[in-house]
């Protein structure tokens, strides 16, 4: 079933931050977020003939990471036109391939893409399984979708830091630089949530994928999944 209201609310959300989310985005990592996203095309094996559709694309930094590692033929689809619309204002090689989407009804035809990626996305989706299961279908035989995503540590001292950090600095400097009272209470809420209720290996392997495999980045803060057709 749809979830309408959280599709609704994630819109508002990234509409709403769109302007400041990529300053955001850096400053709160302090930067790491480019060595995951790297690391997380590495590990997916990914070369100058893959066929991308990176998913929940944002303002764009996953897609071009990969084209600065060599992938030419890139995509790109989310749910916020604002988000999109500045992905179109950085780099003009993604206009004309980039669409408003949901990743759980996907416009294009099976067996259309190698590779898909979402990176900090999957969290934010109202339905993973069917996500998934359009993942499937428009993956070539032996495709690969790849989830880059948070995750609650498992060492105490570590997952201590990370919790004071999400539940207290970050929602204050997101809400007085973004100037928006939700959305940076919305995150650490929803990695919390998310980590408790959602084991992404199973509902990939549930979907159909024949290979799910799990890699561990930076102390656990985040997590990287690659499931092959
Ligand atoms: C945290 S941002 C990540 C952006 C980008 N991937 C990055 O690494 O910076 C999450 C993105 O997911 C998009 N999104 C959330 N739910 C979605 C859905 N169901 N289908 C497509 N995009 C979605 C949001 O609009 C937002 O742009």
């Amino acid at each position: 079933m749809e979830d309408t209201n959280k599709k609704i609310q994630v819109r508002r959300i990234f509409d709403s931050i769109s302007h400041r989310y990529d300053f955001l985005n850096h400053f709160l990592s302090a930067g790491i977020d480019f060595y995951w996203r790297k690391k997380a095309i590495k590990l997916s094996k990914m070369n100058k003939d893959s066929v991308l559709l990176d998913l929940a694309c944002g303002t764009g930094d996953f897609a071009i990471t990969a084209k600065n590692s060599g992938v030419q033929k890139i995509f790109g689809g989310d749910l916020s036109f604002k988000m999109l619309s500045l992905f179109g204002k950085k780099v003009d090689w993604i206009n004309g391939k980039m669409l408003e989407t949901v990743a759980e009804h996907l416009p294009f035809h099976s067996n259309s893409f190698s590779n898909i990626t979402v990176a900090f996305g999957v969290r934010n989706f109202y339905d993973i399984p069917s996500a998934f299961t359009e993942f499937h279908r428009v993956l070539v035989n032996q495709g690969k979708a790849t989830v880059l995503e948070f995750r609650l540590p498992e060492n105490k001292i570590v997952r201590n830091f990370y919790m004071f950090y999400f539940n207290k600095i970050l929602p204050l400097i997101g809400r007085i630089i973004s100037k928006d009272q939700e959305a940076y209470t919305y995150l650490p809420e929803s990695v919390g949530e998310f980590d408790k209720k959602v084991d992404i290996v199973k509902i990939f392997t549930e979907c159909g994928f024949a290979k799910v495999n799990k890699h561990s980045l930076t102390f656990g803060l985040v997590q990287v999944v690659i499931a092959e057709k």
